[in-house]
């Protein structure tokens, strides 16, 4: 290539980084006019046209590019990324398999196709690409968190541990491999999931949580927006604050019921997907227990799902939720399970998914003393984990 040919690449990839899509174009059209086979520029306007949305012409690019280039293991695994985000798994894992034989320390390349492998349901291949994924890439978080939920999901939960622990050493400062480390061996268990850990994971989970939770047959929501509906009857003037309100999934269910429906979650980007919906009068990213701690007698109704199974002991988001509910309020929330066996257990236990869950006579006891009346505790299925129906507590109380 020219010296020429190459600075107007270069400038050409600078417009691009800087998010200049028009400008990056103009100059990878120019290189392909000299030069239509050009690789590089075959590759960047392939990835550019994918960014943009126009999935179909940069795979047709980025094709053009690997056949023009076919020994270069980024192209390869640029050419995979643009067929998975175009549903195409079994091409994907196939260049992703190029791309780890052209390059077999390329960490990248092993954690892809060990998503393929495990979105085509191929655990065992999967397990083997994430190892070598951490093999390669001793920081890499996300090979990491994928090799340790997939040795969960096969019950090998001591080597899930083990994962846990590398990643610790190889990261002390995460949150999350702390966590999850105490929830496989259920050891220095902490009494809440900590601020740093929960704002780490949900940010991350943000954008997949609706999907993900849809595809786990999720119904909390549901499940307390109809016993709060039949506890209120024909009220539509109510004061109604979702505690960890997440993406907002409980809004549309709360609102015919609100006069002002105020939602609050810890992490900032399930926050921005709740304000997405433009359902809740106001939205906050605070601590649940300190943010109704603050606002004494304003709800009539506190709901809470799926959020208080961050919590092991349920104290003090109880009691902070008395102190915000006017008296007559109604508290309504979900718990996972414990099952009473020989008495002899633990009020709550964490679970090697990272939850915890409760036994109904703790959460009993728990409401009685921070000041509730009318307690009821159902039992129903929340969700699916693996395989596995999460039976759950649906909670009604009030103060
Ligand atoms: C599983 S999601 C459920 C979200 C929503 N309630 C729903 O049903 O879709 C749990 C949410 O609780 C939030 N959360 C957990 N512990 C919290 C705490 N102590 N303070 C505030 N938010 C918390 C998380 O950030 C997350 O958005």
């Amino acid at each position: 290539m020219s010296t020429a040919d190459h600075s107007l690449l270069m400038r050409a990839i600078e417009a691009h980084k800087g998010g200049r899509f028009a400008e990056a174009e103009a100059g990878y059209r120019r290189v392909l006019r000299r030069r239509p086979s050009d690789a590089d520029a075959l590759n960047f306007l392939g990835m550019m046209r994918v960014q943009t949305g126009n999935v179909g012409e940069g795979l047709e690019l980025l094709r053009r590019s690997v056949k023009s280039q076919p020994r270069n293991p980024h192209a390869w695994t640029n050419f995979g990324n643009a067929l998975t985000a175009s549903g195409a798994l079994e091409e994907a894992h196939k260049a992703f398999s190029t791309a780890a034989e052209l390059a077999p320390t390329m960490a990248e390349a092993w954690f892809n196709r060990g998503i393929c492998a495990r979105r085509l349901k191929r655990a065992e291949e999967a397990l083997e690409c994430f190892q070598k994924a951490v093999e390669y890439g001793p920081g890499y978080a996300a090979a990491y968190e994928a090799l340790a939920r997939l040795l969960y999901r096969a019950g090998r939960l001591s080597e899930a541990a083990d994962i846990y622990r590398k990643w610790i050493e190889s990261d002390p400062d995460n949150p999350i491999p702390r966590h999850m480390l105490a929830a496989s061996t259920g050891e220095n268990v902490p009494e809440r999931a900590d601020d740093a850990y929960l704002t780490e994971m949900f940010d991350a989970f943000a954008d997949s949580f609706d999907e993900n939770l849809q595809d786990l047959g999720y119904r909390a929501p549901q499940l307390l927006a109809s016993a709060v509906a039949e506890k209120v009857g024909a009220r539509t003037d109510l004061d109604i604050f979702d505690a960890g309100c997440g993406t907002g999934l409980c809004g549309p269910l709360l609102e015919p019921m609100a006069r002002r429906l105020i939602g609050f979650d810890i992490s900032p980007g399930m926050v921005e997907k709740a304000r997405a919906r433009h359902i809740y009068d106001d939205l906050v990213v605070e601590e649940l227990s300190s943010f109704m701690r603050a606002r004494a007698e304003s709800a009539d109704v506190i709901v809470s799902a799926d959020t208080l199974v961050y919590f092991g002991a349920l104290e003090e988001p109880i009691a902070a939720a008395h102190v915000c509910l006017r008296p007559g309020g109604l508290l309504a929330f979900t718990l996972e399970r414990l099952e009473p066996e020989t008495g002899a257990e633990p009020s709550y236990r964490i679970e090697p998914h990272g939850r915890y869950c409760h036994q109904e006579s703790y959460i009993r006891t728990v409401l009685t003393n921070a000041g509730f009346c009318s307690i009821s505790i159902t039992g129903d299925t929340l969700r699916r984990e693996g395989s596995r129906q999460v039976a759950g507590h649906v909670v009604l109380a009030v103060k």
